[in-house]
C-alpha cells in the first residue's frame, strides 16, 4: 500500500521546506504545483506561457490545467509507490478531482495534513525569502547570509511573487479560495493539523508522527471497508 500525503497550508507555511525533507527521507515523489509552473514558465512551454501573468498577480492559475497537470504527474511509474503533493489541491474542484485519481490508481488511502502559521509569521517570511535563480532551492533563513547557492552557484534572488503586494493578494486568495478545503476534509479520519510556527526540525518530528498516525488509520479503514 502507497503513502500519499497532501500538504495544505497558506503561502509561506513551509509546505516546500517539509515537502522536500519527508519525500526524500520516504522515497516518495515530490509534486511541487509552484515549482512545475516556475519550470514551465522558465522554459516557456504553452502552459508556462499561459500561466506566467496569473502567477505573477497571485492568483490561481485554472483548475482544468492544474487537474491535467497532476493526473499526468501522478500516473507515471515513479509516483504509484506513493507521492507527496505540495500546493495542490487548491480549491474544491481539485480536490474531487484528486479523489477520483486517487480511487483510480487504487493504492493507499489519502493523508491530508494542513500546516497551520499565524498571518504575521507568513509576512515576515515570505518577507524574508531568497530563492535561487537557476534551480529556485530556499536560501537558508537561519544559516549565514549567502549571496550564491551551494548547489548550483546560481544567484539567490526574491521569488517574483515575494513582492509584498503579491503576498497580500496570494494571501487573500488563499483565504477564499484554498482554506474551504479544511472543511472538505476535516472530518476525515486522515487528516490532521499541524503547527508549522514551530523551528523547521520540529515541525518535521510533529509531521512523520500524525502521517504515520494517519496512515496507519487509513489503512485499517481500507481493510475493513
Ligand atoms: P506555490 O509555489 O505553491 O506557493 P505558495 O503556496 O504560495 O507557497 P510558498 O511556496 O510561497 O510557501 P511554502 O509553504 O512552500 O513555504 P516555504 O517552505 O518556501 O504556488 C505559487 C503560485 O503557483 C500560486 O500563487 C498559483 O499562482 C500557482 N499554483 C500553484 N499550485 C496551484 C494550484 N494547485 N492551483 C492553482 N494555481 C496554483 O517557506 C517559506 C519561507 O519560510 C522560506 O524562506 C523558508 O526557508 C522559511 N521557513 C520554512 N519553514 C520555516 C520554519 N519552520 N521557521 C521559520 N522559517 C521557515
Ligand atoms: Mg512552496
Amino acid at each position: 500500500m502507497g503513502l500519499n500525503v497532501i500538504m495544505i497550508g497558506p503561502p509561506g507555511a513551509g509546505k516546500g521546506t517539509q515537502a522536500l525533507r519527508f519525500a526524500r527521507a520516504r522515497g516518495l515523489a515530490k509534486i511541487s504545483t509552484g515549482d512545475i509552473l516556475r519550470e514551465a514558465i522558465k522554459a516557456e512551454t504553452p502552459v508556462g506561457l499561459k500561466v506566467q501573468a496569473t502567477m505573477e498577480r497571485g492568483e490561481l492559475v485554472d483548475d482544468a490545467t492544474m487537474i491535467a497537470i497532476v493526473r499526468e504527474r501522478l500516473m507515471r511509474p515513479d509516483a504509484m509507490a506513493g507521492f507527496l503533493l505540495d500546493g495542490f489541491p487548491r480549491t474544491v474542484e481539485q480536490a474531487e478531482a484528486l479523489d477520483q485519481i486517487v480511487e483510480e490508481r487504487g493504492n493507499g488511502p489519502l493523508v491530508v495534513v494542513d500546516v497551520r502559521v499565524p498571518l504575521q509569521e507568513l509576512v515576515r517570511r515570505l518577507d524574508g525569502r531568497l530563492v535561487c535563480s537557476t534551480c529556485g532551492t530556499n536560501a537558508d533563513p537561519f544559516g549565514p547570509t549567502i549571496k550564491r547557492c551551494g548547489k548550483c552557484d546560481g544567484e539567490f534572488v526574491q521569488r517574483h511573487d515575494d513582492d509584498r503586494s503579491v503576498v497580500v493578494e496570494r494571501l487573500k486568495v488563499y483565504e477564499r479560495q484554498t482554506y474551504p478545503l479544511v472543511k472538505y476534509y476535516q472530518e476525515r479520519p486522515t487528516f490532521r493539523v499541524v503547527n508549522g510556527a514551530q523551528r523547521p526540525e520540529d515541525v518535521a518530528f510533529q509531521l512523520d508522527t500524525v502521517i504515520d498516525d494517519a496512515a496507519a488509520v487509513g489503512a485499517m479503514e481500507k481493510a475493513e471497508s
